[in-house]
């Protein structure tokens, strides 16, 4: 039993950042689930606010009112389902052009202060692995862990191919490389929350791991942290 004097620890949280395509989803997705704890897919959240953006006819270079669009947005996540003003979104979110659009919208940092406490709230007992550009920078900078995962742009592009692929998206693997190369600039060239690791980050190239051996190293490190299943 915890006596009164006992400082309460704050519920802890491991961030996963890296660039698009590094595996952060899958290995987040891994990890919260051997350890029992939630789980936040940031970039989810950026593009139900671009779905919502595209679908209501916002132009993406319009901070004010995406701001206003990713404040009020209706989005609900429970067992996998993402949901937008109701309807069943998770495979829409998933389209290329959704995600390209999620980029650009997540440069001004007036939609990533409107997205900031909506974050932060997926923060609940046990823990939260928090998956993104920024979990360790900005949104949660006292994490437990901070990871950053890197790929290169090659395997990226190959291994977001095949996942577009099994999805039945027709795509083309060069044009592939080109936006990755392009989101990649975007995402790190940003004045706002940019691409890079925390100062005390763990990094981690994954160009020549399978994800069963990321996995394997992100709960190697968690745990020398004090994070164990
Ligand atoms: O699947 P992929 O890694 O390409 O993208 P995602 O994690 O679903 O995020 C979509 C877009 O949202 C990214 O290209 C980033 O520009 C942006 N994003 C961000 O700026 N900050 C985050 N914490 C998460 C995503």
């Amino acid at each position: 039993m915890s006596s009164a004097a006992e400082p309460t620890r704050p519920v802890p949280v491991i961030a996963i950042d890296g660039p698009t395509a590094s595996g952060k989803g899958t290995v987040a997705a891994r990890v919260a689930q051997v350890l029992g704890f939630h789980l936040l897919d940031s970039g989810a959240l950026y593009r139900l606010v671009a779905l919502a953006a595209l679908r209501r006819g916002l132009p993406l270079d319009a901070p004010a009112a995406l701001a206003r669009c990713a404040a009020a947005l209706d989005a609900s996540f429970d067992g996998g389902r993402v949901r937008l003003d109701g309807e069943e979104v998770g495979e829409a979110i998933r389209a290329e052009a959704v995600g390209n659009a999620a980029s650009r919208v997540a440069a001004h940092p007036q939609v990533r202060t409107a997205l900031l406490e909506r974050q932060r709230g997926f923060r609940r007992a046990p823990g939260l692995v928090a998956d993104g550009r920024d979990m360790g920078t900005v949104v949660f900078p006292d994490a437990t862990v901070k990871v950053f995962l890197t790929a290169s742009v090659e395997s990226r592009a190959d291994r977001r191919y095949k996942q577009l692929m099994e999805k039945g998206f027709s795509v083309n693997l060069c044009d592939l490389l080109r936006d990755l190369s392009e989101r990649d600039a975007r995402d790190s060239q940003r004045a706002a929350a940019p691409l890079r690791p925390a100062e005390d980050a763990f990094v981690l190239d994954t160009t020549a791991l399978d994800i069963d051996e990321a996995v394997a190293a992100v709960l190697e490190f968690c745990e020398r942290n004090g994070l164990s299943a």
